[in-house]
């Protein structure tokens, strides 16, 4: 068989992680996948950068669309970030070339998912985007392959590897919010914009593609009533564990008869449970099926490896030659997502 060849458009925290992994695991994602997975080609924003990986046997573009349309490319791997602009052109522009496109983006697909998965259905192009929710843990092949014989009635959990570090680090160390952000920081867990963090609304982006698989609706993040962590104090924080509980930034994601709930903001969870025992960046997913019951998964959900871990899951099920729709069913059956709440009023 021919080799798999990747163009990588973003070399920063994740993109440098997925550098790496097929640098040091080529033999063993060629012996598991039954295809050689290499890269042709890279890009970023700045050439001239040391990014503590040897990229010299590595094409460069500057141009994201132009890598994602190079004929030595056989799969787009996107990890520049951010909902439009170059991320979501050079994603059209691989998938209107037929060309399967794997990508970290919740932000990008929570906004133009339905768009996406028709482009690429059109094209017969495979769209993945298992690191987009929970970093590391693969919940979306939960819910697409493991659980595809359920009807799920629930999704919930810790989304946001930051929100959880803030508020596990200000309680623990009694440090105030700027010191604890700037340790999330060095983690690599932040977005390019922080506010999408604190404000809820990047684990909003997770919880509105993880309902929109789960219960086989279009993507609705307008639905999801949200509310970030800013005006968590540390008073807060202190009373809520002298009372027994934590204070933890909580999606969920319900059907109810008169439609899907979605909400995502900071909760009271009980300190001994395992939610209230969450540390860190670590992320946890809950999921109810009607024949499986409960499942919950718990695992790192921002940073170098365990996103890079997701960002390959996808691209070795691309050399399997696994072809599963985006959201688990054709886009044309979404139905469009009915509102039991009134999250815009
Ligand atoms: P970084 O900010 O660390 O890296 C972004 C990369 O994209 C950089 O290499 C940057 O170039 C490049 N880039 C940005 N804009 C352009 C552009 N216009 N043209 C070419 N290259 C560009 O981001 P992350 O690696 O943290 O995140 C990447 C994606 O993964 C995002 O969608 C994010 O939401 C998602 N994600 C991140 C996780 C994490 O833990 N960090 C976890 C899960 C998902 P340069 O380096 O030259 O500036
Ligand atoms: N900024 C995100 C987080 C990265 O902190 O969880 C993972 O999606």
């Amino acid at each position: 068989t021919t080799p798999l060849r990747l163009g990588i458009a973003g070399l920063g925290t994740v993109g440098v992680g997925v550098v790496r992994i097929v640098q040091t695991h080529a033999d063993m994602l060629a012996a598991r996948t039954g295809r050689a997975i290499s890269i042709s080609a890279v890009s970023a924003r700045t050439r001239d950068k040391d990014r503590g990986v040897d990229l010299s046997a590595y094409a460069w573009e500057d141009d994201p669309v132009a890598l994602a349309k190079r004929e030595d490319v056989d799969l787009f791997v996107e990890l520049m970030g951010g909902s439009d602009g170059p991320a979501k052109a050079a994603t059209e522009a691989a998938l209107a070339a037929g060309k399967p496109v794997v990508t970290a983006n919740k932000a990008m697909l929570a906004i133009h998912g339905q768009a996406l998965a028709e482009l690429a259905e059109s094209t017969g192009a495979a769209l993945r985007f298992e690191a987009a929710v929970a970093g590391g843990i693969p919940c979306i092949k939960a819910l697409t392959e493991g659980l595809a014989a359920n009807e799920i009635t629930r999704v919930s959990g810790v989304m946001n590897g930051t929100c959880n570090y803030i508020l596990t680090r200000m309680e623990a160390s009694g440090k105030p919010y700027d010191e604890i952000f700037a340790e999330a920081d060095a983690l690599g867990f932040l977005e390019a914009d922080p506010t999408l963090d604190v404000g809820g609304i990047d684990a909003g982006h997770k919880l509105a593609l993880l309902s929109a698989i789960a219960f086989g609706t279009q993507v609705d993040f307008e639905g999801v009533q949200l509310q970030g962590i800013q005006e968590v104090s540390i008073d807060d924080i202190h009373r809520a564990r002298d009372m027994g509980y934590r204070i933890k930034l909580l999606g969920e994601a319900r059907r109810t008869e008169a439609g899907v709930e979605q909400s995502m903001r900071p909760t009271l969870v009980p300190a001994d449970s395992p939610l209230g025992q969450l540390e860190g960046g670590t992320n946890m997913v809950v999921i109810e099926g009607d024949s499986v019951g409960q499942i919950v998964l718990r695992g790192a959900g921002a940073g170098e490896g365990p996103t890079a871990s997701a960002v390959m899951g996808d691209v070795a099920d691309i050399a399997r030659g696994l072809d599963i729709p985006p959201f688990g069913q054709p886009a044309a059956t979404l139905a469009p997502a009915q509102r039991a709440n009134s999250a815009t009023e």
